[in-house]
């Protein structure tokens, strides 16, 4: 894909990785603008010459008004990133979970299938555009303490090889981005050997600058997940990521 002459929506660009791609995208000549909740980081973002949009993927409305939006000041928008995310800890034995497991589909699979939803029209119109949705490495190899945010990127999974597959001839292609972990701000606190986010960005861009639409975008780090089941490495890779499960309170002491 030519990174230089796209214009792209990051809807959940307020902050991590969607920040940092809007900031590659732009560096690379592209119009970005981003999406998100947070009106300090929204009005921080428009000082650095972005484009934003108020959104709240988990309320129908909300999207159908920053759609409405984005398309009168971007009448060109080709590429529209499902970047909103939600990364929770359950603890299974604790009924208390069931918000978080609500809140995780409410916003991770729901949220990705309202924007979608809300910008097919248009891209199909145009006949040529890309819907770059995002998954994770715990898509295809789950971490036991997130059990509802590792189906909900299964379900995005899944869901963007059904919306390939539909959009097909239409001239409007699906990428999934699968990072690994990656050092933004939560994962930073939980995890000292999340990928560096600079480095993961260089990756990303460069992986998608090779191919016009590349089906998914997998950087080295998330190779040992991806391909996890292939490989054969899956149940011992899954028995060594439930030992983080110690970081529940029902599994302490
Ligand atoms: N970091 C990792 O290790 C990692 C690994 C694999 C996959 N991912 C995925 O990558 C994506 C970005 O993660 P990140 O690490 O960059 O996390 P982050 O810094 O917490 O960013 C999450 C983004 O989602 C937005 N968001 C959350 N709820 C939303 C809602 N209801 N409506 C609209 N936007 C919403 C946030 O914006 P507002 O708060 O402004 O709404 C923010 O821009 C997520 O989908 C995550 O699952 C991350």
């Amino acid at each position: 894909m030519d990174l230089s002459n796209r214009t792209v929506l990051i809807v959940g660009g307020t902050s991590g990785i969607g920040r940092e791609l809007a900031r590659r995208f732009a560096a690379a000549g592209s119009t970005v603008a981003v999406g998100g909740r947070s009106p300090k980081a929204l009005s921080e973002l428009a000082e650095e010459a972005f484009g934003t949009i108020s959104i709240d993927v988990t309320d129908g409305a909300s999207v159908a008004t920053a759609r409405d939006f984005a398309l009168t000041r971007y009448p060109e928008l080709d590429t529209v990133v499902t970047m909103s995310g939600v990364m929770l800890l359950e603890d299974l034995r604790d009924p208390a979970h069931f918000e978080a497991a609500a809140t995780t589909i409410d916003t991770n699979l729901l949220g990705t299938i309202r924007v979608v939803d809300a910008f097919t029209p248009h891209l199909v119109r145009r006949g040529t555009g890309t819907f770059v949705t995002v998954t994770s490495g715990i898509a295809f190899l789950p971490f036991p303490p997130m059990p509802s945010y590792a189906a909900s990127k299964a379900a995005v999974h899944a869901y963007s090889e059904a919306l390939r597959a539909q959009l097909d001839g239409t001239g409007v292609g699906v990428v999934e981005l699968v990072p690994p972990a990656v050092a933004t701000a939560e994962q930073e606190k939980v995890n000292p050997h999340a990928l560096p986010l600079n480095d993961f960005a260089t990756e990303v861009m460069h992986l998608l600058s090779q191919d016009p639409t590349p089906h998914e975008i997998l950087v080295k780090g998330v190779l040992v997940h991806r391909w996890a089941e292939r490989d054969g490495t899956y149940d011992e890779l899954v028995a060594q990521r439930s030992q983080a499960l110690a970081m529940l309170p029902s599994h302490q002491g």
